[in-house]
């Protein structure tokens, strides 16, 4: 069928070519937005290039065994060795007997991962790491992998069924997702991590989703000391902030970073099996751990800020609320204020990490991320908050 067999847009591509050749002379200026548009500019490249036959065969066949690669090499802890072994040609047969792994099994894996250009192939059976098969060897990296493709890939790929059997309604209710479908179970996404082992991975995915992104508590962006610290109780035993869902506490170890002069208890408050890995270290020896479960009262009254981060878009609008009144209630009257750092989707042009993980929030926990219109119905129509400012960090993050 030609439709399967012609590239799909041969005719732009000496025009994409010219314009990425032109916006590589931008690169020097370090812009994260003039490279991601590069980027989106060199798939566009890409698909046009690629008939619509070869796009099926990267979804159906090449990705999925990218992931069973990389899943393999986290367990087997090819990813780590590799990375030890540091910059030079490593030889399938030394790494296989290292690792324990049979030769022929680990050939099969680098393989694959060297013909999609995770690893540089530089002879038989022998290979380089590129920068992203040595990130893999650190948890921030890895961790997302077990927990959302081994634990979130079922939700996705029963999706279709899932939706079938409920009319094609989109899904708002915590206590039927598409996950609970997929895996016969009705524990949530949380839940059922913690008693597969993928908590901890989870965890470290937290820590990497948020590399790169401007902290909403760096200079220029959050007015933290005109918002936060004027007016805020100086006495060491109130609390100045406390971090509602806040896993392991990175959020809180980043404003005592910004802000180590701030007085008052960093409190980080989660289900307790997530508080209770955190580790004591003179890193975090500013934190308070709290386990605390959001939809039960709010144990801490009146300090001057409750933050959220990437918390309500894991919940449908009723849960969410709930979690809401949980925190007004606790809330000192013209004192205490509600930090949300959350995506806001635009009306077009949404960024794909954006519109992504949307549809992980939907297979995941039947939730969503939410327009601005979303969000000023749920904190004010819903909760009777009101919502003084957005601060944007561009594509969509906002704090
Ligand atoms: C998407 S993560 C965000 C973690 C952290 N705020 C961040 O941005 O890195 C959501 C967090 O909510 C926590 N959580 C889920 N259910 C909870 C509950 N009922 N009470 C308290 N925390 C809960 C999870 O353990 C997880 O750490």
């Amino acid at each position: 069928m030609a439709t399967a067999t012609t590239p799909s847009n041969l005719a732009a591509v000496p025009h994409l070519i010219k314009e990425i050749a032109q916006g590589a002379g931008c690169l020097e200026s370090g812009c994260h937005e003039v490279r991601q548009a590069l980027a989106i500019k060199a798939r566009t490249l890409l698909q046009a290039l690629e008939t619509p036959r070869e796009t099926m065969i990267k979804h159906c066949w090449a990705q999925p065994a990218v992931f069973a690669a990389i899943l393999c090499g986290n367990e087997c802890g090819l990813w780590k060795l590799m990375a030890k072994n540091g910059d030079r040609p490593q030889r399938v047969k030394e790494l296989a007997a290292t690792l324990d792994v049979d030769p022929v099994l680990l050939r099969r894996l680098l393989r694959h991962m060297g013909a999609m250009g995770y690893l540089l192939e530089v002879g038989e059976d022998e290979y380089k790491p590129t920068s992203f098969s040595l990130s893999l060897s650190l948890p921030i990296m890895n961790g997302g992998y077990p927990s959302l493709i081994t634990m979130g890939g079922p939700s996705f790929l029963n999706l279709h069924e899932y939706e079938r059997s409920r009319a094609w309604k989109n899904p708002t209710d915590a206590k039927d997702s598409p996950l609970m479908h997929a895996h016969k179970t009705d524990l949530n996404y949380f839940d059922l991590a913690a008693s597969r082992g993928y908590l901890e991975d989870f965890n470290n995915h937290m820590g990497g989703y948020r590399q790169g992104r401007l902290p909403w508590m760096a200079p220029d962006f959050v007015p933290v000391q005109e918002l936060l610290v004027e007016g805020a109780d100086p006495s060491p035993e109130a609390v100045f902030m406390v971090d509602v869902g806040g896993g392991l506490g990175h959020d809180l170890l980043e404003f005592h970073r910004y802000h180590p002069s701030v007085l008052g208890k960093l409190i980080v408050q989660d289900l307790p099996q997530v508080v209770g890995s955190i580790v004591p270290s003179e890193e975090n020896n500013s934190l308070t751990p709290l386990a605390h479960n959001f939809f039960e009262e709010q144990p801490i009254k009146g300090a001057r800020a409750y933050y959220l981060h990437s918390v309500l878009h894991d919940w449908p609008d009723d849960r969410a609320a709930a979690i809401l009144h949980r925190i007004k209630a606790a809330m000192r009257p013209c004192y205490s204020k509600l930090l949300l750092n959350e995506n806001v989707i635009p009306r077009t042009g949404a960024y794909w990490e954006t519109s992504a993980l949307d549809l992980v929030m939907l297979s995941l926990l039947s939730a969503r991320e939410r327009t601005e219109r979303d969000w000023y119905d749920l904190v004010e129509g819903r909760c009777g908050l009101r919502i003084v400012k957005i601060w944007s960090a561009g594509r969509g993050w906002r704090a």
